[in-house]
């Protein structure tokens, strides 16, 4: 008799798909004159290599303190990091120090705010729960999602975020189908969003915490609202808007996720929540078996950084970087592509949003993905940021370009090289 084997793999790992975005990074290598607009990675010109070996030197240079450092820590991470970390929170939702929600003790620190994305999910959602996440959303975190066997439903957006309206008729309508009590969390890009640069205001956020507490009675359990601020420092234009912690009475029903990686240094992969409990004790338990604790040598290298103004003075020379490469970037959109492409400028983060007229499809499958391959320019599809959502067909007809990474004549060439294809697939007007 003929005997098979079956796979040993757990019904997640088979049912885990490669992430999108390996085979758009996979590509790029593979062809060397491409231009990439379509990486998330960070400026690589001015990533903090001094500032990074003067705070480790500070850390290693007592042997004492250096041992320290090369020891495991505690899971939730460095107490001063996580310090440093509730004071800047602090200082940038205009909080008194006594308020309990940003306290040190609620801060997580975490192996980028990837893990806490991770963690949370892991967290509040069993297989078949359902997550809200925007319309388009961080297509990584639709990979945990998948990945996890969750369900998501889109959430519309307008120029200031979230559409309310929208919200409440998803709710409603899960509430009208029984499926209510699958829904645990709404997960909000807060700040220039990935991927459509939208800032969502913290009245919004305040109304969607409002909205969600009015469904939890149906739904059995508390709602939550995962705010993820990845871009939040890399403001270059407008005044700052408070994260939801600062909503007066919903501090317990909010997740907030920052990372350091954006605003210093991706290579740190060093990230951290703000959790309410009973949220944070599962999450730090669950993180304990991961690996229990973020690398200390890099949270106390941190920390240095944070405590001698390192971190600020670069943060400051950074957000005036991206500032430029921003405008380089609208410049050469204004000038290269046609004018029935729809896109808003930029006032931080790192990405411009293009809107094609409908029916001009931009998916890796399409004409136009293929032209823009054979031109040597590379972009992330609008399709791969929106949710499996059977309320609604996914749009094909957008486009992510980064500033990020690319140098300034890349950007340049890419945006001319983009414009070209596109004039070939825009019907003449
Ligand atoms: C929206 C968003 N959230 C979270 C992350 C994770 O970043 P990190 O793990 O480096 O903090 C990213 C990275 O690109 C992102 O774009």
């Amino acid at each position: 008799m003929l005997w098979r084997m079956k796979t040993a793999l757990s019904e997640l790992a088979r049912r885990t798909a490669a992430p999108p975005i390996s085979w758009l990074i996979a590509t790029a290598l593979a062809r060397p004159k491409l231009i990439s607009l379509a990486a998330g990675f960070t400026d690589d010109a001015s990533l903090p290599a001094r500032a990074v070996r003067d705070s480790m030197h500070e850390v290693l240079r007592s042997p004492k303190a250096g041992r320290a450092a090369l020891q495991y820590g505690t899971t939730a991470g460095d107490p001063r990091l996580r310090e440093l970390t509730a004071a800047w929170l602090r200082r940038l939702d205009r909080a008194p120090a006594a308020r309990k929600e940003y306290a040190a003790d609620r801060v997580l620190i975490t192996g980028g705010s990837q893990q806490l994305l991770y963690l949370a999910a892991e967290a509040l959602c069993d297989p078949g729960d359902i997550v809200l996440v925007e319309d388009p959303t961080y297509f990584v975190f639709l990979g945990i999602v998948q990945s996890r066997g969750l369900r998501a439903r889109g959430v519309r957006m307008e120029r200031d975020g979230l559409d309310l309206a929208h919200l409440k008729q998803v709710l409603d309508s899960l509430r009208r189908s029984g499926q209510l009590r699958r829904v645990k969390l709404l997960y909000l890009v807060s700040y220039f969003q990935n991927p459509t640069g939208i800032t969502t205001s913290f009245a919004k956020k305040a109304a969607a915490l409002k909205l969600l507490k009015q469904y939890e009675r149906a739904a059995g359990h508390p709602l939550y609202l995962l705010e993820d601020a990845a871009y939040r420092e890399l403001r270059f234009a407008g005044a700052d808007e408070p994260s939801a912690l600062a909503a007066p009475g919903f501090a317990n029903r909010v997740l907030y996720a920052g990372t350091y990686s954006k605003p210093f240094a991706t290579g740190l992969r060093v990230g951290f929540g703000v959790l309410p409990e009973p949220l944070l004790t599962a999450v730090t338990r669950i993180k304990g078996n991961h690996d229990f604790g973020t690398a200390n040598l890099l949270q106390q290298t941190l920390a240095r950084a944070i405590a001698s103004g390192r971190y600020e003075k670069h943060l400051g020379e950074l957000q005036k970087r991206y500032a430029h490469k921003a405008a380089v970037m609208r410049v050469a959109l204004e000038k290269y592509f046609p004018k029935e492409v729809q896109w808003d400028d930029a006032h931080g983060g790192l990405y411009f949003w293009a809107r094609l007229p409908r029916g001009v499809k931009t998916g890796v499958k399409s004409r136009l993905f293929r032209a823009a391959l054979a031109a040597d320019v590379l972009y992330v599809p609008g399709l791969l940021c929106y949710a499996d959502d059977p309320a609604r067909a996914k749009p094909d007809n957008e486009m992510r370009l980064s500033f990020g990474s690319a140098s300034e004549a890349n950007i340049r060439e890419g945006i001319r090289r983009l414009g070209m294809v596109l004039k070939k697939f825009l019907p003449p007007v």
